[in-house]
């Protein structure tokens, strides 16, 4: 019986470590398709075309990841991660910071974009939009590097479990 329960234990660890990776590869893939979008934003009306879609990628990818992170996967990692390996985590949380603040940067310049955008604005956002890939982009990369061979080699099953119902949790509170 208890067989059973681990082995499913197991399976669902499998979908956590799927899906984390997964998160982490619609940043990077996402890379080129924005980075067009913000090289083809030259005037007002192309800018305002994309923002939406560069603000909804910021919200639902970036942002999502973020807290997801430093809400359950990373305190999960730092109670299990021994001392001497775990200094890595806190490195990757600390990477956050700068993409946060530039997300809210970009957050605070479009907000209620209904007068015209002035030529400085614009430069302003595509540079904001820019930071934040290059920051994201990179990060992501590491994570997917660093996360998965930290969690096969010390998540246990109740870490396994914890971080699954953490996660259901967490997908049901997201705001609609
Ligand atoms: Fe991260």
């Amino acid at each position: 019986m208890q067989r059973g329960v681990l082995y499913l234990v197991r399976e669902e660890a499998m979908y956590i470590l799927e899906m984390l990776i997964a998160r982490h590869r619609d940043i990077i893939e996402q890379e080129t398709h924005l980075s067009h979008l913000i090289g083809s934003a030259k005037n007002e009306k192309s800018l305002r075309e994309g923002i939406g879609k560069i603000k909804a990628f910021f919200d639902e990818a970036v942002m999502e990841h973020i807290n997801f992170e430093e809400k359950i996967l990373f305190p999960a990692l730092k109670r299990a991660v021994p001392d001497g390996r775990v200094r890595i985590v806190y490195e990757l949380e600390t990477e956050h910071e700068p993409i946060k603040a530039k997300v809210m940067a970009f957050r605070a310049q479009t907000e209620g974009l209904y007068q015209a955008i002035s030529v400085e604005k614009q430069k302003a956002i595509i540079g904001l939009c820019k930071d934040v890939l290059s920051l994201a982009v990179p990060h992501s990369r590491r994570e997917n590097e660093i996360i998965p061979p930290l969690i096969k080699a010390f998540f246990k099953a109740e870490d396994y479990q914890r971080v699954e119902e953490q996660y259901y949790q967490f997908i049901r509170q997201k705001p609609a």
